[in-house]
């Protein structure tokens, strides 16, 4: 079979013939036609604006893979550090680069004290952890002058380390501030998921995390490393693109995750099945949804047609926590609602099922993490995906700044009216 497409421009007559590979072909090819053509594609549904060998996905068939790892084994097998290593490096470490990497991470968690003291301090006390963490690493980039030279390896690396090091000492920071308790000083001595949960949490000398709970912790954060060219993904691509240095790409990808329909959506969840409050409200919220009044919030997505076997783990991760810390009680609201929405019509015509946010949320709660942190504690894993991809980026020669091109639907032009006359 041929591995082309041709397309005939009717107004000319003109033809092209494009190789297909992988489903793909290279749109440049229609400027031989027209050089002024563009193609439509509002959301990018159809563009792949890049190729990447990070993050594989297929949609239809459930499948999601880092660098060829299929993420039930990561899940089940590996640890986040591990795993950030493989996106970051394309490969597993060995045993002496697992522990060098371990041993630099945790050596970097430190943020500088002005940090701390004068630009966390100065938010107002109800300030949102999510708007704390995005300004918090664009403020960390001015630290680091040597952070915009981008373009030499070894400095972009250092960066890379120091980012993924510090954002979980960010997050607890922003934690710390809202509760008013004093900051935790990352400890060295542990694993990166406790350190985190030891910064949230510890009061005084009152605090062992549970091994079951670090685990968890750590199982989430693999599961939100990377997700192929989502919408903070492609902020991060779009904004490295024009040079600019990793803290400010970081923040501007975190930026894009705060909305409700992205990263936003978990919290969003969670006010969703308080407001819902019991399971005999259930069918009720979904006939509002299937009116248009509301939105089935953790479910739908833009690529996943079939389940998203991020949600699969999560709901088995949901059951370990739950041993541990007791049921959470909006798990029976969640249970009724997926079983609800998995037999309608409504939802089965539509291909929508729970996503990653459907169960992280219930998780997060019962760990004790507030809502307003649950962005948040995507963005800590998530900024390993982002950075894998900026060096991708920064590496491929077919790269260029993002300038997408538009369809202008306004005015022609039309002479300047002076204001008495309007
Ligand atoms: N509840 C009710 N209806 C929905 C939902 C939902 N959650 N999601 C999609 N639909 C309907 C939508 O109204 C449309 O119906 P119709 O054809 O009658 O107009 C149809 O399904 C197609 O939806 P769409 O909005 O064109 O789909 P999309 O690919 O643009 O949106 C989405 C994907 C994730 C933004 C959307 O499904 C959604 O808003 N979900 C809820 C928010 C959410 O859980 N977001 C987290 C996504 S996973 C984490 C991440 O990657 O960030």
């Amino acid at each position: 079979m041929a591995e082309t497409i041709t397309i005939i421009d009717d107004r000319t007559g003109k033809k092209v013939t494009v190789q297909v590979k992988d489903g793909v072909f290279a749109s440049s090819a229609l400027r031989e036609l027209d050089p002024n053509l563009r193609m439509y594609d509002p959301a990018f549904l159809s563009t792949a604006a890049c190729s990447s060998s990070i993050t594989y996905l297929d949609g239809e068939a459930g499948v999601l893979r880092y660098r060829g790892y299929p993420i039930e084994q990561l899940a089940e097998k590996s640890t986040f550090l591990e795993v950030a290593y493989l996106l970051l490096n394309g490969e597993l470490p060995t045993t002496q680069q697992a522990e060098k990497w371990k041993f630099d991470v945790t050596h970097h968690t430190m943020i500088h004290e002005n940090m701390r003291k004068r630009f966390v301090d100065g938010f107002h006390y109800d300030a949102h952890p999510m708007g704390m963490f995005i300004s918090a690493i664009a403020a960390l980039g001015t630290f680091y002058d040597d952070s915009k030279n981008i373009f030499d390896e070894d400095v972009l690396n250092k960066q890379i380390l120091r980012l993924v090091a510090k954002v979980p000492t960010i997050a607890a920071m922003t934690y710390r501030f809202s509760s008013g308790l004093p900051f935790v000083l990352p400890n060295n001595s542990m694993p990166y998921a406790q350190n985190f949960l030891n910064m949230m949490y510890r009061i005084g000398d009152d605090y062992t995390v549970h091994p079951a709970l670090a685990r968890a912790m750590d199982v989430l954060f693999i599961l939100h490393a990377d997700h192929e060219q989502n919408c903070g993904t492609t902020t991060m691509r779009v904004v490295a693109s024009s040079h600019a240095d990793p803290y400010s790409a970081t923040a501007a990808a975190a930026a894009a995750l705060s909305g409700p329909l992205h990263g936003g959506a978990n919290e969003a969840v969670i006010h969703m099945l308080h407001e819902i409050s019991d399971v005999k409200n259930v069918s009720a919220f979904v006939e509002q949804v299937k009116n248009g009044d509301d939105r089935l919030m953790g479910f739908g997505h833009r690529v996943y047609k079939n389940f998203d076997p991020r949600a699969t783990i999560l709901k088995k991760a949901a059951y370990d926590v739950f041993e541990v810390t007791g049921k959470n009680p909006l798990l029976d609201v969640a249970l009724k609602l997926e079983e609800v929405a998995l037999n309608d019509e409504y939802f089965i015509s539509r291909k929508l099922y729970p996503n990653v946010d459907f169960y992280s949320g219930l998780i997060y709660q019962a760990l004790g993490f507030p809502v307003e942190m649950f962005t948040v504690l995507f963005a800590i894993p998530r900024t390993v995906g982002w950075l894998a991809h900026m060096s991708e980026l920064l590496k491929d020669k077919e790269q260029k700044i993002s300038r997408p091109r538009q369809w202008y639907t306004g005015v022609d032009e039309r002479n300047y009216v002076e204001m008495k006359k309007r």
